[in-house]
């Protein structure tokens, strides 16, 4: 996707695979700034710290930190060393399992001396795979907003409410939740876009917004509490988010809030529809809501905010008094009912074992 009129992807390999570079994510919107990885442990802290987030970049910036890490040493012992670490890295995005678990695959059954260049195609695959996929998504998806701008007699744009960042900037290009609004907006479809603002990292404000803007797609930044009230006076006509891990009995993990927005859009019968890749699904978890693990982040991600000052300089401010007690829950899970299909690579599926088996029967 563009940034400034140019293409980019999220991450992509120079010098034969010897690094990796990404766009570091805690500095956007304010700085774009490419930042390089040359070993396991920039790759871990890349994905722990944030510099890359959503599950499908996670997944591809584990499969890149393998790569780095067959490149200081490849033996069994090492790749479980390397497996181990990113694993660790974040709880709740099962790409990253996911990834990790295809290159255990590929690389163990090859000799020591052909791990990292294995390591390095599969890392580059898995890319093109998500870039693929997203694209489909957003095909998807796209007919879906086209059938609701057909049903409003073509009047006004079709106004999609989004929560967290699930665009390009979580993938490897495209997007999962704003795919369908990308290829809708390149169709000529009027769209607009509601931006829940996603506290406490602001991944809607610093980077929906952001990536939105840089693609003339008309959008309106909003605070999380929003959205119900919109719906109550018809200004949303569907909301779509992302998912950090859907079970395989439909139920969506995602940035925590998204279940509040899918209750108010049941409540307001409009619909609520989830981007994701196969990449994204747990066939292990039968029940989402009681068995994903949440990530609970630093309790300082809600006690203080981070913004550039009018100085041009990045400030963190505190925003509670001294010693304020905080819980910082990153995800929740939206129970399978509340959702109205799942927008996947192969097509749109109903949230439901069986709605999943039918798009992915090699499942059954
Ligand atoms: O904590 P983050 O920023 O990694 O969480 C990301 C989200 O919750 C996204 O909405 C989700 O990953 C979907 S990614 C396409």
């Amino acid at each position: 996707m563009k940034v400034d009129g140019k293409s980019w992807r999220t991450i992509w390999p120079i010098d034969d695979g010897a690094v990796i570079e990404i766009i570091d994510q805690t500095l956007l919107p304010h700085e774009f700034k490419v930042v390089q990885l040359k070993t396991l442990e920039d790759a871990a802290v890349a994905i722990s710290d944030m510099l890359v987030r959503g599950a499908p970049l996670i997944g591809a910036t584990a499969a890149y930190g393998v790569v780095l890490a067959m490149a200081q040493g490849a033996s069994d012992a090492e790749f479980d060393a390397a497996y181990d670490t990113l694993l660790a890295t974040r709880p709740t995005a099962i790409n990253l399992k996911w990834a990790l678990d295809e290159a255990r695959k590929v690389l163990m059954p090859l000799e020591v001396s052909m791990r990292h260049g294995a390591a390095l195609k599969l890392a580059a695959d898995i890319c093109d795979e998500d870039a693929d996929n997203c694209h489909s998504i957003g095909k998807h998806g796209a007919k879906i907003i086209a059938g609701i701008y057909e049903a409003k007699g073509k009047q006004g744009p079709v106004n999609v409410l989004t929560h967290c960042n699930a665009g390009w900037l979580a993938t490897v290009d495209w997007g999962t939740a704003l795919a369908p609004v990308y290829v809708a907006h390149e169709a000529g479809i009027p769209v607009h876009v509601w931006v829940d603002e996603t506290r406490p990292r602001n991944q809607g404000a610093s980077l929906s917004a952001w990536e939105l803007g840089q693609h003339g797609v008309p959008h309106t930044l909003i605070v999380d509490n929003v959205g119900g009230h919109l719906m109550q006076h018809g200004m949303v006509d569907l909301c779509i988010t992302g998912t950090d891990r859907t079970a395989g009995n439909g139920d969506v993990c995602n940035k925590i809030g998204t279940y509040l927005k899918a209750l108010a859009a049941h409540d307001n019968g409009i619909p609520f529809y989830v981007g994701l890749p196969y990449s994204t699904i747990d066939w292990t978890i039968k029940d989402g809501v009681r068995d994903i693990p949440i990530e609970q982040r630093d309790a300082t991600e809600v006690t203080e905010m981070r913004g550039r000052t009018a100085t041009g300089n990045m400030e963190t401010v505190s925003i509670v008094a001294e010693g304020t007690p905080a819980a910082n829950y990153a995800f929740d899970v939206t129970p399978a009912r509340l959702v109205t299909g799942l927008i996947t690579e192969r097509g749109v599926a109903e949230a439901s074992t069986e709605g999943l088996l039918g798009l992915y029967p090699e499942r059954r």
